[in-house]
């Protein structure tokens, strides 16, 4: 570990919550370089739905590695490009009568939003946008100005803004978030001016796994037409699979303006991002958001393949069965293990809400799960959401095993926290 600790910057952060060195993984399961196994409930932050190595698209990419083909593309037009679009608009757009257009973005989710910011204040002529309190949308500084976490803002070192933070649903007792808003747009003395876009996750990932409801989401959906407001889905966690049906918005039959997608798009961990975008708002000059490597030609390869393999292997009702099980083990085995712990989910993305025993509580939860062979990440306010966040493909198995080591973990800390 000493190489790291000397010449890796301080910034590092999720090697402190695994301090072991990792060298292989495959399926739900990493393995460190001393051979210690471990069940994967973390899911490479989202980016590894399809899970570690998966063999179908690993042949894939070895094929067309082993090829010469073009590795390296910028935004010019490839095979690789051609084949992917052609398959994200048969498997994804088609199916759903969507008529997006592609406009694919710097590697890094990160990238995708900043032009998605861009693009709507372009198209809208107007500066603010409306985020909400517990949103997660990246750091570099657009995204981190819509990211509500304060030490997150405070690194950016300038004062971040054009925002206005709304509180997400449910989140307020006795508040209305849809009709705050409203009364914000409505009455001339809020001090609030129109916004160009309402950025929001369906489900809050990094905020603690606030579910959105349907209904919410359909009058959010309303209140940005009333007002000619765009409506920017950041589905880059929660999309592809995670919530069961490839898109996260799915299930409240809503089509937003503009949706934003990487992580798990490229199916095998690759880099790669992308903006979804009604027609009518593909204003942008050429060139006028770009980068050196807006085509990662593996990550396309890859992207297609995945697209195939959730047809073929039925993904979206493996969810479904997957869900059941977690929703009712956390419900019959969890919840029962101390008063006030709550449990929030859907598809496969669940939380084991642990304020009432505490940061320090939830740290050693989380430190436990690892010792005992599970990676597990935490999130919400004061990082006291123990986050659940499986490949879809994980095994049942190995699903029930790894929520078996969290029931052992939490037992053991609420026993000795006499709670
Ligand atoms: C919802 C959401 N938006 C944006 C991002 C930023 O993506 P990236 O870390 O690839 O820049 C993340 C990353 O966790 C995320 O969960």
């Amino acid at each position: 570990m000493k190489a790291f600790e000397i010449l890796e910057s301080n910034v590092r952060s999720y090697c402190r919550s695994f301090p072991v060195i990792f060298d292989k993984a495959k399926g739900d399961h990493l393995y460190s370089e001393t051979g210690e196994s471990y069940i994967d409930f973390f899911a490479g932050a989202g980016a590894l739905n399809y899970g570690h190595n998966n063999e179908y698209m690993k042949a894939q990419i070895l094929e067309y590695v082993s090829q010469d083909r073009i590795m390296h593309g910028l935004d010019m037009y490839t095979k690789a490009k051609e084949d992917f679009i052609l398959a994200f608009s048969e498997h994804i757009l088609q199916p759903r009568a969507l008529d997006y257009k592609l406009q694919f973005c710097g590697p890094t989710g990160t990238n995708a939003v900043e032009a998605a910011l861009k693009l709507a204040r372009k198209v809208k002529g107007r500066t603010g946008v409306f985020a909400f309190m517990g949103g997660f949308h990246g750091m570099s500084l657009g995204s981190l100005s819509i990211t509500s976490s304060n030490s997150m803002r405070e690194s950016a070192g300038l004062p971040l803004s054009h925002v206005t933070f709304i509180p997400y649903e449910a989140s307020v007792e006795g508040l209305d978030t849809i009709r705050y808003m409203e009364r914000l747009l409505t009455d001339t003395h809020s001090g609030t001016a129109k916004p160009a876009a309402v950025i929001l996750e369906t489900v809050q990932a990094e905020g603690g796994i606030n579910v959105a409801g349907i209904e919410w989401l359909q009058n959010l959906r309303q209140f940005c037409d009333d007002h000619d407001i765009l409506m920017i889905v950041d589905d880059i966690q929660v999309g592809c699979g995670r919530t069961g049906p490839f898109f996260s918005f799915e299930r409240a039959g809503i089509v937003p303006d503009i949706v934003i997608l990487s992580k798990s798009i490229s199916g095998y961990g690759l880099p790669m991002s992308l903006l979804l975008i009604r027609p009518e708002l593909d204003i942008w000059s050429p060139g006028e958001h770009n980068g050196t490597f807006r085509g990662n030609q593996l990550a396309f390869v890859t992207a297609k393949a995945a697209l195939e393999f959730r047809a073929a292997e039925r993904l979206g009702e493996q969810v479904r069965e997957k869900e059941a099980f977690v929703a009712q083990y956390l419900k019959n085995e969890i919840e029962p293990l101390g008063p006030g712990l709550h449990i929030r989910g859907i598809g496969l993305i669940w939380g084991i809400d642990v304020a009432v025993l505490g940061e320090e509580a939830a740290g050693e939860i989380a430190r436990n799960c690892f010792k005992n062979g599970l990676i597990l990440e935490r999130a919400g306010r004061n990082d006291t959401v123990i986050k659940i966040m499986p490949p879809l493909t994980i095994s049942m198995d190995n699903l029930k095993r790894g929520c078996e080591t969290i029931k052992e973990s939490i037992s053991k800390v609420c026993y000795s926290y006499s709670v």
